[in-house]
């Protein structure tokens, strides 16, 4: 067993190289973000650091509970990292261009281009200005180390948050259902931490679910399917536990309804349905600030609206129970239990 501590201090020292990572691309978009949107002031950055601390913390404790152990952890190969990280340099200056020109609809490949004709109009754009946005291998290749960058090493351990609810909330077996499971880095820890239960992993993204398995390809108990998490061919109450990371502020209000509703539908009674996505305006006013300036810097054209409609409401008013919630960083976690 490694002890949480050891974790604790490699957590705060990976924050630290993802955080130097991002300091080239962050000068980059000083020079194509529009010019009244100032970078982030030292108080500010001094407070996200705050934020990032805690979190690692935080985790630790989760540690020390048993909430989880480290093998939910992703252990990176460093040879694998700077090869990441090389590319997603070079394609920092295309996403840099798409920025400075306000490109949200441009996908190079013709692959991406193919898989546009028959997905959502939401769907199809350059979410975060990435090339080819979900609809190419390599955009999947690229996206985790691009949002670790994002959340200066953090994204694994938002991720995580999950964990301990799914842990106090569930019988920890049975049949789950992952929306928008992505390349599967929710997936992953899940598994490691449940190895009785068999997790179906739903994206809508073909090249997406592709490297998803290709990154799971050790793991027996995953089901891939490429689906809409808004229209799912599941039957009612298939499913022992729903849970999704990192969807809703991408989706229209009308489309953040439905999900909730149709996993809702395929929950069991009994079954929790756990959603972790951004942090929402007034959850910690502190961060206020990020949460405004994100939507100002990246592609993220249902954000604003998502950051103003709090997560326990939307949950609440769909499937009528109490909605419970928790927050760590730029990541907040909603659940609420089938009756
Ligand atoms: C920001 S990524 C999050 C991926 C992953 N859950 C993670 O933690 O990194 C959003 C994911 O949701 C998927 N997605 C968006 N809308 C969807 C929909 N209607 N049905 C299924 N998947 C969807 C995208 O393809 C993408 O993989």
């Amino acid at each position: 067993m490694i002890p949480s501590k050891i974790i604790q201090s490699l957590n705060i020292a990976r924050s630290g190289v993802y955080f130097l990572e991002s300091l080239p691309l962050a000068l980059v978009s000083r020079f194509v973000t529009h010019p009244d949107l100032p970078p982030p002031s030292d108080e500010q950055v001094r407070s996200l650091w705050k934020h990032i601390l805690k979190l690692h913390k935080r985790e630790a404790e989760a540690l020390e509970h048993g909430a989880y152990t480290w093998k939910a952890l992703e252990i990176e190969s460093p040879w694998r990292h700077l090869r990441s990280f090389m590319e997603v340099m070079s394609d920092g200056v295309r996403v840099a261009w798409r920025m400075k020109l306000n490109k949200t609809k441009h996908f190079e490949s013709n692959m991406a281009q193919e898989l546009t004709q028959d997905l959502p109009d939401y769907y199809t754009r350059n979410f975060h200005f990435q090339t080819d946005g979900y609809l190419s291998e390599a955009s999947a290749r690229r996206y985790d180390h691009q949002v670790e960058i994002l959340f200066s090493g953090t994204a694994g351990a938002m991720r995580r948050l999950i964990l301990p609810v799914l842990k106090s909330t569930t019988q920890a077996h049975g049949r789950w259902l992952e929306l928008g499971s992505g390349t599967g880095s929710a997936t992953r820890p899940v598994l490691a931490t449940f190895p009785r239960v068999r997790v179906t992993a739903l994206d809508l993204s073909s090249p997406y679910l592709k490297v998803a398995r290709e990154n799971l390809n050790d793991q027996s108990k995953v089901d891939f399917v490429q689906g809409d998490a808004t229209e799912l061919t599941f039957k009612e109450e298939s499913f022992s536990a729903v849970y999704s990371v990192y969807v809703l502020h991408e989706l229209p209000k009308p489309e953040r309804e439905k999900l909730v509703r149709e996993a809702y539908r395929v929950l069991k009674p009994g079954g929790v349905l756990v959603i972790a996505d951004s942090l929402q305006i007034d959850d910690e006013p502190e961060l206020n600030w990020a949460l405004e300036r994100f939507p100002k810097v990246y592609h993220e054209p249902f954000y604003k609206n998502y950051s103003r409609d709090r997560l326990e409401d939307l949950l609440e008013r769909v499937t009528g129970e109490k909605a419970l919630s928790e927050h760590a960083f730029f990541t907040k976690v909603v659940w609420v239990k089938k009756p």
